[in-house]
């Protein structure tokens, strides 16, 4: 079965990762198709927390959370961990309004709590609520080349490409998982798809242990800014600018994080700045994860389509687990073609 996955970002890499180690290769003709590869995917810019949207989790939801912890526990425990961006970071989200609720999934992370008096005087002053937890860290600037390794070990190939549309590829594959982010608002219009832009500047700050998100409009910090700790550098940010497509990083928007970051965390007014980036998020009310058959209007062939993007603001936390039940799509595949075949 000849299967390609469009798109070599976190969600493109981590479902080709889990194709080829839940089914095996056997049967398999894995292709990773992308117009753009690490470092230059919206993977690469994100901080990498794992931490999900705080709003209402449908059962299936809380399954993929789930399973990407999960995953992310036995790469914390393998020898090469610091190799390849993973490893536990604690921090705080300080809320402005007292309607905060606790999300669902707070038990998945280690240590959930409320800020302390303390911490709300001090460190986030005029903040109401939020909380405090130790998560998982993915830097996918890691992450991704090492996938890409351990992809090609197991004979996957890697073809450089701009899709324009489904039938250029209907001829020579049996499935399509289309993990193209916010590219698949172009690739036929799902206009439900639509970016929100961020920006990010990495700095040199090894002092920085936590990560902050400042979330809420406060009466003297501007913007919504926020410092993770990384393993090579600090990223500083605070950008979210929906259906603005560009991404050249704009010197008004370097203003506004620095201006937000330094008036809440000081300490950062000399840091050094090493690289700055421009991303866009993939927004979509809902992740698409589904199969869908189409029939090549010219050949009259079928091919299998596995949707699986708009992960949005937290496509680094929802990737290991969206990829698996990709890769149990992708097995029942091969048992109804065996079935087929013996037919
Ligand atoms: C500033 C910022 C900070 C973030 N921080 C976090 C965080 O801390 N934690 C978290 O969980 N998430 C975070 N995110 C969100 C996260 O980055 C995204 O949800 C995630 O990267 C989406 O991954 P993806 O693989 O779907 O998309 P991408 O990484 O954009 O990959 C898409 C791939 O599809 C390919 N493609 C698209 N269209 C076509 C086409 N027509 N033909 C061929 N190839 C195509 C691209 O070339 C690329 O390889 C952040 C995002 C930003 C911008
Ligand atoms: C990333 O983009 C830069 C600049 O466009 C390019 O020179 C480089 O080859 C790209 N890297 C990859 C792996 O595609
Ligand atoms: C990917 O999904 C988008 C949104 O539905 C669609 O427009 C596009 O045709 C799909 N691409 C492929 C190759 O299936």
């Amino acid at each position: 079965m000849k299967v390609v996955v469009l798109g070599a970002g976190i969600v493109g890499l981590t479902s080709a990762l889990r194709i080829v180690e839940d089914c095996g290769t056997a049967e398999l003709d894995l292709t990773v198709m992308a117009d753009k590869f690490s470092p230059n995917t919206t993977s690469d810019v994100a901080a990498g927390i794992w931490c999900p949207p705080r709003r209402k989790m449908t059962q299936r939801e809380m399954q993929w959370l789930k399973w990407s912890h999960e995953y992310l526990t036995v790469l914390l425990k393998t020898p090469y961990a610091h190799e390849i961006g993973v490893f536990l970071q604690s921090g705080w989200i300080a809320w402005m309004h007292t309607d905060f609720q606790d999300p669902d999934w707070k038990d998945l992370v280690q240590g959930y709590r409320h800020p302390t008096k303390w911490e709300l005087t001090h460190l986030f002053p005029e903040y109401k609520d939020g909380f405090f937890c130790t998560t998982f860290m993915l830097e996918s600037r890691l992450f991704l080349p090492w996938v890409t390794n351990r992809l090609r070990n197991k004979a996957v190939k890697f073809v450089e490409r701009k899709v324009q549309s489904l039938d250029e590829l209907s001829l020579d594959y049996d499935v399509i998982i289309n993990c193209t982010g916010v590219g698949a608002h172009d690739l036929v219009g799902d206009t439900k798809v639509f970016p929100a832009r961020g920006q990010v500047i990495r700095v040199k700050a090894p002092w920085v242990k936590h990560w902050m998100l400042l979330e809420g409009k406060h009466p003297y910090v501007p913007g919504i800014p926020y410092v993770v700790g990384g393993s090579t550098a600090t990223l500083i940010g605070g950008i979210r600018q929906e259906r603005r497509w560009d991404l050249r990083n704009d010197p008004r928007d370097t203003k506004t994080i620095w201006n937000g970051v330094t008036t809440a965390f000081p300490a950062l007014k000399d840091a050094k700045v090493i690289e700055e980036r421009t991303g866009l998020r993939p927004m979509r009310e809902e992740i698409r994860l589904e199969r869908q058959e189409k029939t090549d209007p010219v050949s009259g062939r079928t091919v299998q389509v596995i949707h699986n993007y708009g992960h949005g603001a937290n496509g680094i936390t929802w990737s290991h687990g969206c990829a698996k039940e990709v890769a149990l799509m992708v097995k029942q595949l091969l048992q109804e073609k065996t079935i087929k075949s013996r037919l």
